[in-house]
Order: C-alpha cells, then structure tokens, then sequence
C-alpha cells in the first residue's frame, strides 16, 4: 500500500493542475476527524455549520472565534494526512487587524493550515493582508450562509447575468488579492465551470455541479442526518452502507473518480 503523505496546498494545487479531484468534509471532533482521516478526505473543514448541525441555532452567526478555536484543535490533534481549514466566524473580520489576529488565532491555537473567509471584493483587501502575512486563505463565494439575512434566505446565487458576472469578477479578485483557494456555494453549474477555467487556483464546489476540482459537504448531511427537504446536491452516502466508515469512503472514492457530484446534483 502506498504511504500516504499530509496533504498539502501546493499537493491540492497540483491535483487540480492535472484535472483530478480532492474531497473535502467537514468535521468538528476528534472521533469523526479521525475516521475522515483513515477515510483519506483530502480536507476536513471545520465549518461554522457547527452553529446548526452541533449547536442547534438556526443559522452560522451565534458562531465564536473561541468556538471555532476549539474545534478546530479537536480536530487538528488527531489528523495525520488532511489538510485542516478553519472557518472565519461571521464577523471575525470586520476590521483588517481583527481578520489577521483571529486569523492566526485559528492556525497557532487552533493548529488549521488555512482559513475561510466568505465575502467578494469588499474582503479583498484582509485577504491581501493575510496573505502577506503567509496565512493561506480560501474565499467562500455565492451563497454565503454568513449573509443569510441579507440574501432572505439559504437561495441559489448567481442565476441572472448580473449577479453571474460579480461573482465572476470577485473570483479573480480575490484570487488576485492572494486566495489560495476559492469555494463556491449554491450557484449554477456554468458560472461554476467558468469560475474553475478563468482561475489558477483549485475551487472547491458545494451545490456548484461537477466541475469544480474539490468538493465539501456538511458531514452530517451526506450521512443522511439533514433537517428538512434535502437540498438537490445533497447524496445520503450511509444509505444501504452498514458503517459511517463505508459511507466515507464511498464519498471519497466518489469524488476522486468524479461520479459525485454529476449534472443531476447541480443548478
Ligand atoms: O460551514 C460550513 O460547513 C461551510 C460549508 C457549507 C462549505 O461553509
């Protein structure tokens, strides 16, 4: 068996080069990080899902930079080959000087090897800033849960031509200002393939159809532990499985081989 080696950003830069594929999970303990690990998921985010689907709020914004610390180290103490990305709570970043001490906070305290940050042009310049600073950053585009008042509600973005074209433009922005690495929520397949072709760097997609190099689900959800009507992008993987670990690792094997997520999956 081939030994495997931690996952890196330049080894996540190189698989999406090539035209391979990473997964990407979230996960906010040690037991769950553990068994993801063993799984080979490429990236374990700690996500500020952890408001809803552990703490029960309903929506991301309760969320603390200790909370998100915290995890984050329960999460990153057992983890020998994932990359570890820590979410930004919402508001975590309201000033440049806030973004970059809670942002060390995440990978000194919390032990992550990058950051999450959503937001478009208006985050540009902390990214900038961070980056300057060598604390990788991925910038979360196109439903931004963080906004969801703003937004009115957990809805597609990006589905008429102008609203296509700024999510477009602050891609490159902020790949521009130094992200590392973009993700895309809840947009329509195109702007995603759009997005993955104009960029240099990988996009990891959730709810962005099959073209993204990297894909992330709640682990909650794809263990078929969502609330509500499950959305379009959503596989229960532990269906028909008889152990977390099959349902993982059919995830996994899914991604990488590109079966998951196909057209049926997107907008
Ligand atoms: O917080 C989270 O889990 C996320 C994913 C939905 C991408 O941001």
């Amino acid at each position: 068996m081939m030994e495997r080696v931690p996952v890196t950003i330049p080894a996540l830069q190189a698989i999406s080069r090539e035209g391979r594929r990473f997964a990407c999970l979230t996960a906010y303990d040690a037991s769950f990080a553990r068994l993801l690990d063993d799984c080979a998921i490429d990236i374990i985010l700690v996500g500020d899902s952890l408001g809803m689907v552990v703490q029960g709020h309903g929506s991301t914004l309760s969320v603390t930079v200790d909370e998100i610390v915290y995890h984050t180290a329960c999460v990153s103490r057992v983890c020998r080959h994932a990359l570890v990305m820590a979410d930004m709570p919402f508001l975590a970043d309201a000033s440049t000087e806030l973004a970059l001490i809670n942002a060390g906070r995440l990978l000194k305290e919390g032990g992550a090897q990058i950051v999450k940050l959503e937001g478009g042009h208006e985050i540009c310049t902390t990214v900038s800033l961070l980056a300057s600073k060598g604390v990788p950053v991925c910038a979360h585009l196109g439903l931004r849960p963080q906004s969801v008042h703003k937004m009115g509600g957990y809805r597609i973005q990006g589905q008429d031509d102008e609203a296509a074209s700024l999510i477009f433009d602050e891609a490159q922005q902020l790949v521009a200002a130094g992200a590392d690495m973009l993700l895309l929520e809840c947009v329509p397949s195109a702007l995603a393939a759009r997005v993955v072709r104009a960029v240099d760097v990988p996009v990891i997609g959730i709810g962005a159809g099959p073209d993204c190099q990297g894909q992330v689900l709640v682990l909650y959800d794809m263990l078929g532990l969502g609330e509500g009507r499950r959305p379009r992008f959503v596989e229960n993987f532990l269906a028909g499985k008889d152990s977390l670990r099959a349902a993982i690792e059919a995830y996994v094997d899914a991604v990488h081989k590109r079966h998951y997520p196909a057209q049926q999956h997107g907008y």
